[in-house]
């Protein structure tokens, strides 16, 4: 991929640059950042923006898949946290600069995703939006890779009313995986897990690209009742399966794709609920699925031993409660011990990795789920494709 880098860009002195950041980060209850990562991620874009002398920097992020603009969502918070970072005051707007923009020298738009238009399917009503966002700006800079995969205003519309770029987190990470995926060493083995059924057309597209595909988490449940099982209380996303009823059909078909044969299974979502564990085929009414089973774990982690490439996405179960870590915790460390290529996706499998103190033993550790899959898939990113060279 050749993209327009901040290099490419110039002097940047006494512009004002638009940088569209993926703070969509982990809150506690009280709405504080859990998880700083994504915002760290940016500070050296912010940083070289600093030092160039820019005359403003707009920042924007999306936070969390807002309905009605809820409260917990505003970008207060995150810009803070990016403030206490950075060591300099970010003034925070509650619009998207409509009113004209307050004399500092950072500004934190609202959540753009509490604007209609950002994630409108209409091109024209997303592009009218881009087109206020960009007279915000005389400069574009993506530094929100792990949203790149989006076609969303603040994505795809900004750099086609003013010159765009990628920042240095954005490089570096598009630069990580395609080295390391660029020629794989095979056998290629993917291990799907987490929640999202959307996770379906990736195992679908890595069937023809991945040597095996262990699946776990929810989404293996979800696998199970297309073929017929009993799943139980364990967490279904039954309309976005249906929504992909044909690819399911042969997902569940194919060779390549491996299922959990047991599971570590619970009468409550809790750590102090009754817990056993059975064979995929024996849970019963009343019980949830939270963990692959002994047996699928150490089956998953010899394949892994025995493979030159894992990509990792979405946690094996629910690993934040300690009776449901083990699959996640067998699966991370074999990779861990593989001296073959490994990459992990997406924000849980990024904490988990974190919390088993493993992540400096991956090849890669990305901050975008769905956008590091799309490019390991081989699919184009909109929000990339529009800052080619
Ligand atoms: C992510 O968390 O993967 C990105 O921020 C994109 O968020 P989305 O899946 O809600 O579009």
């Amino acid at each position: 991929m050749n993209l327009k880098t901040l290099k490419d860009m110039g002097s940047l002195a006494g512009k004002r640059v638009f940088v569209r950041v993926d703070f969509n980060v982990p809150l506690d209850d009280d709405g504080r950042v859990r998880d700083d990562k994504r915002i760290k991620l940016a500070i050296p874009t912010l940083k070289y923006l600093l030092e160039q002398q820019v005359s403003r920097i707009v920042l924007a992020t999306h936070l969390g898949r807002p309905k009605n603009n809820e409260a917990n969502l505003q970008t207060d918070n995150v810009a803070l946290k990016a403030a206490e970072l950075l060591g300099e005051p970010v003034a925070k707007v509650d619009d998207w600069g409509e009113n004209g923009l307050p004399e500092a020298k950072i500004v934190m738009l609202e959540n753009i995703r509490f604007h209609p238009a950002e994630k409108s399917k209409d091109e024209a009503e997303r592009d009218t939006f881009g087109k206020h966002l960009a007279s915000l700006a005389d400069v574009y800079v993506n530094e929100a890779f792990s949203n790149s995969h989006r076609k969303h205003a603040s994505m795809t519309s900004i750099p086609k009313f003013i010159p765009g770029c990628v920042g240095l987190g954005v490089e570096k990470e598009v630069e990580a995986i395609s080295k390391a995926i660029t020629d794989p060493g095979r056998p290629m083995i993917a291990v799907i897990g987490g929640l999202k059924a959307d996770k379906i057309k990736a195992i679908h597209n890595l069937m023809g690209k991945a040597d095996r595909i262990l699946v776990a988490g929810a989404l293996a449940c979800n696998l199970l009742k297309a073929k017929g099982f009993e799943i139980g209380a364990s967490k279904a996303d039954d309309e976005g399966m249906e929504e992909q009823a044909d690819l399911v059909k042969e997902v569940v078909r194919s060779d390549k794709v491996e299922l959990p044969i047991d599971f570590v299974v619970a009468d409550d979502f809790s750590e102090t609920a009754n817990i056993k564990t059975v064979s995929a085929d024996s849970i019963e009414p009343g019980w949830m699925a939270l963990d692959v089973g002994p047996d699928s774990a150490d089956r998953y982690a010899k394949q892994i031993s025995e493979s030159k490439t894992v990509l990792w996405f979405g946690p094996i179960g629910v690993f934040e409660m300690k009776p449901f870590a083990n699959g996640t915790m067998v699966v991370g460390q074999a990779m861990a011990e593989l001296s073959g290529t490994t990459i992990i996706g997406g924000g849980d499998s990024a904490s988990a990795v974190k919390k088993l103190g493993i992540a400096d033993k991956m090849t890669l550790v990305s901050t975008g789920g769905g956008a590091s899959l799309e490019m390991i898939e081989g699919k184009e990113l909109p929000a990339l494709a529009v800052l080619q060279k």
